[in-house]
């Protein structure tokens, strides 16, 4: 398994995992604004095969994490919590102090991926993502990186 960057060749296969992980997904758009923008966007792959990705935004010493996803069918193996780890000591290599990120409060395994890297809810966003006919909040998190190690 490794580390790559995110290029525009690999947008199929993101989109192929990103549709299918979630209700709501990201458009290709999305992915290619990221990727033109500068923003740190990783892949993990293993033998040819996508296995998850991560887009994140440092500056001024803060890392939003704006996208981590599995591919459906390997979620539950330990490779979000890798991917995770593996952003924020990019993260923290640009610089980056503390990390905040969204999530909706029905995302109860990413919640608890989150909280046991050390992401404490400072923060709640009223109906922030869509929902069907309604609207979901998204709960705030933070999480300070500056004794973040990469043994962690
Ligand atoms: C959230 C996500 C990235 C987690 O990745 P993953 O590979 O499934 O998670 P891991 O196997 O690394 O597990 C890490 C921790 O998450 C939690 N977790 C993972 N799956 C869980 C589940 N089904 N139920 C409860 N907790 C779960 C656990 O705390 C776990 O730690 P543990 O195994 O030591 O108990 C993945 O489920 C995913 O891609 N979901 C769809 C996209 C998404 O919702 N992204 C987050 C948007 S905010």
């Amino acid at each position: 398994m490794q580390f790559q960057l995110m290029t525009e060749v690999l947008l199929p296969a993101v989109m192929d995992i990103e549709e299918r992980a979630y209700r709501w997904p990201w458009t290709e758009g999305m992915f290619r604004d990221s990727l033109n923008s500068g923003y740190l966007c990783h892949v993990l792959v293993d033998a040819g095969q996508l296995l998850g990705y991560t887009v994140i935004y440092v500056a001024v010493g803060e890392c939003h994490i704006l996208n981590i996803c599995v591919e459906p069918e390997k979620q539950g193996l330990g490779l979000g919590r890798m991917l995770l780890r593996h952003a924020l000591e990019c993260a923290v290599d640009h610089g980056a102090e503390q990390s905040f990120l969204e999530v909706r409060p029905s995302n109860l395994s990413a919640i608890r991926l989150y909280e046991s890297m050390g992401y404490v809810q400072v923060g709640l966003r009223k109906e922030y993502y869509p929902a069907g006919d309604a609207r979901e909040d998204a709960l705030v998190y933070q999480a300070d990186l500056a004794g973040f190690s990469r043994s962690k």
